[in-house]
């Protein structure tokens, strides 16, 4: 007998979820290190166009195809748009497992960070701490990596397991409303330093001269990943939707949401960093490591009522990025569920236990195993990154995403009749400025021409990881 379909208990339940899966390390880790490695200002302004112009089309475009047809990835792209199409729902669960495994290593790593800051706020900050010598042997520590990768993949499995009303928005009802309010105290604080001025100026005063063209690919491959596009989780969370709810309305709440954090953890890290003599010019343009090494130091020397908010705010990036990790793991979850027709348990436990083995093998990877650690798919060719989570995080945010991204509007574009998409966007009445033949014509040629784009530059050798 087949369970019957679980469903969001409430309006504000998909918005939540959906926001919650938006908002993760794309938001606090990777965009504030992108848009200071390209100058911010005019970059930020890049990536806010293609938000608009490709993300909310194509965020429409996923919770439609889901919402109508009630079923998950594989299943709505072979019921909407045809037998044939189910392949990219295929798609979306291969990236979902490949993305899970190398993201829960690193939302692992707020787990460490929240351990260490604790042990400082309590015992002091020894002043002579080498941080950044401490995060490569933390991250070169095998048995450590398999245990923090190991408990976020517990705490996702544990949450996906109870399923979409008890477990997921469950979750998300509680950490996203936590997680706004440290944001809030953070950003407070962060804008009573001196350097608050520089960072708003950096990041909101766009100077198209420093503005290189490469970084406008950049700002496109961001945003599916920030957004949590091109691998059929909005898709999958929009199937669990009532249609009494407003696709358009929801969309647009979970991209400004998104965006808006985004900005906010951009505008706290770089007040930080600009109140700290000299830290801006010596972090010159490699800050990959800016969440994890650069601001922990500052919590302890800088930052008003740093020593309560060290520990928080990697509560909060540990919050951030398990909301993020359920909704991978429910693509590929309920891929079993609607498909093979598993129960939602045993398909959350395989799923999860799959995921794992890949997790294992990125935990390992970053000089805890010689052969992982060094390891490239391609060479040099492929982006020359250096041991399997670097490659896997290459492998999806420059290939499967992007490609993803680009069949959906094919699908949703092109092949989906205008008579389907049309009837399901009216219902109920989208909001006021909404207009049905703007978002055809954006999903039918700005947002493909655009991912096309990347892709073509992907494969003349840029890498936008
Ligand atoms: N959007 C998430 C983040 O910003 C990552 C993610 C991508 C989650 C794709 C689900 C699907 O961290």
């Amino acid at each position: 007998m087949p369970e019957p379909r679980d469903h969001w208990s409430s309006r504000a339940g998909f918005v939540l979820a959906a926001a919650g899966s938006a908002v993760g390390l794309g938001n606090l880790w990777k965009f504030p290190y992108i848009a200071w490695e390209n100058d911010g200002g005019a970059f930020v302004l890049v990536y806010l166009i293609c938000v608009l112009v490709v993300g909310l089309p194509i965020m429409i475009a996923e919770i439609l195809l889901g919402r109508a047809s009630q079923v998950s990835a594989v299943g709505a792209f072979k019921k909407m748009i045809g037998k044939r199409w189910g392949f990219v729902g295929g798609l979306g669960v291969l990236t979902g497992f490949i993305m899970l495994g190398y993201y829960s290593v690193i939302a692992g790593w707020s787990i460490r960070n929240f351990v260490a800051c604790m042990r400082w706020s309590i015992g002091g900050f020894p002043a002579d701490t080498d941080l950044a010598a401490g995060f490569t042997a933390f991250v070169g520590d095998g048995p450590l990596q398999l245990g923090t990768t190991f408990l976020f993949m517990a705490a996702t499995i544990f949450v996906v397991y109870r399923g979409i009303g008890r477990g997921i928005e469950r979750l998300a009802r509680w950490l996203m409303p936590a997680l706004l309010a440290i944001l809030a105290v953070l950003l407070v604080s962060a804008m009573s330093m001196e350097g608050a001025g520089r960072a708003l100026n950096f990041l909101f005063r766009p100077n198209f001269s420093e503005l290189q063209w490469t970084s406008v690919l950049e700002a496109l491959g961001h945003s599916f990943f920030t957004l949590s596009l091109g691998m059929g989780a909005m898709v999958t969370y929009g199937s669990y939707m009532s249609r009494k709810e407003s696709v358009v309305r929801s969309s647009l709440i979970v991209v400004v949401l998104d965006t808006g954090i985004a900005l906010v953890a951009s505008a706290i890290m770089f007040s930080v960093i600009f109140s700290t003599a000299g830290l801006a010019e010596s972090l010159g343009k490699s800050t990959v490591g800016m969440l994890f090494i650069t601001l922990p130091a500052q919590f302890y020397t800088w930052i008003p009522f740093g020593r309560v908010l060290a520990p928080l705010f990697y509560v909060l990036v540990g919050f951030a990025a398990l909301t993020s990790t359920v909704s991978i793991l429910e693509v590929v979850t309920s891929y079993f569920v609607d498909q093979r027709g598993v129960s939602r348990k045993k398909a959350a436990l395989g799923a999860g236990g799959g995921v794992l083995a890949v997790g294992i093998l990125c935990a390992l990877s970053n000089g805890a195993v010689g052969a992982l650690s060094n390891f490239t798919i391609f060479g040099e060719s492929f982006g020359g990154k250096q041991g399997l989570l670097a490659n896997l995080d290459h492998l999806a945010s420059n290939w499967l995403l992007p490609v993803g991204g680009f069949l959906i509007t094919l699908c949703a574009g092109w092949v989906l009749s205008r008579e389907v998409s049309a009837k399901e966007l009216a219902d109920p009445e989208p909001p006021g400025w909404f207009h049905y033949g703007i978002w055809r014509f954006f999903i039918r040629y700005v947002a493909p021409i655009a991912v096309g784009l990347i892709i073509v530059f992907v494969l003349l050798g840029r890498d936008f990881s």
